[in-house]
């Protein structure tokens, strides 16, 4: 008779991301009030961001501010973000001798919006390696891609597609598993990740916009 010898996977370190999509009206209200502030100078000199975060790009502006006032994002991304705490928080229950995670025994586990800004990347423009700091999760939500992209995307004939793509970086090999993630944008999709992952962007050469949101959250 076979036996599995109580064989079980063990995993408590395997840092996850989870993916969902936004409602269609949240991605339609962020590009409306992301084209009003782009359109008007002032505003756009106001929120530019660009001095505080890393990318090499056309466009950055902070938008805190507009994030925690349109409901039907604040709840989409507590919702997210709460599912994502539980999730990691079972894995850790069911994988170790745990009864209480230490890091969440005393947390209620209300997300925070700590910051948030808008990225218009245009020909050229990248997004090199880095991480969030001050925060537990970073978001990016993808709101804009140029009209062209997939056509550039599959003409990409390299070993592995990047144009335009968003990477994680985690430099732990393992069997089975991966060091490298890409991720193709796709208007309306969305991750979150542990803000101490590294990631980056890679430029695409057509004409238009790439447009994302990214969001830094805590837990209270
Ligand atoms: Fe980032």
């Amino acid at each position: 008779m076979a036996t599995d010898y109580g064989m079980q996977v063990v995993a408590p370190f395997s840092p996850l991301i989870i993916k969902a999509t936004a409602p269609v009206s949240v991605v339609a209200g962020l590009n409306a009030r992301a084209d009003q502030i782009l359109s008007g100078q002032d505003e756009r000199r106001a929120r530019d961001w660009s001095q505080h975060l890393s990318g090499n790009l056309t466009t950055e502006i902070r938008m805190t501010d507009v994030i925690r006032q349109i409901p039907d994002l604040t709840d989409f991304l507590y919702d997210v973000a709460r599912t994502y705490t539980y999730r990691c928080e079972n894995a850790l229950l069911n994988y170790g001798n745990y009864s209480e995670t230490e890091e969440l025994k005393d947390k209620k586990l209300e997300i925070q919006i700590k910051e948030g800004w808008v990225n218009d990347m245009r020909a050229g423009d990248f997004n090199p390696v880095h991480y969030h700091q001050g925060c537990i999760y970073s978001c990016v939500l993808f709101l804009k891609i140029p009209d062209d992209y997939e056509a550039e995307f599959q003409a990409d004939k390299h070993r592995q597609n990047s144009v335009g793509c968003l990477q994680f970086i985690d430099s732990r090999t393992a069997v089975g598993t991966r060091n490298l993630f890409m991720v193709k944008p796709v208007v309306g999709e969305f991750y979150l990740w542990p803000s101490w992952m590294l990631h980056c962007v890679y430029p695409f050469r057509g004409a238009g916009v790439r447009r994302s949101m990214s969001v830094n959250m805590a837990l209270a």
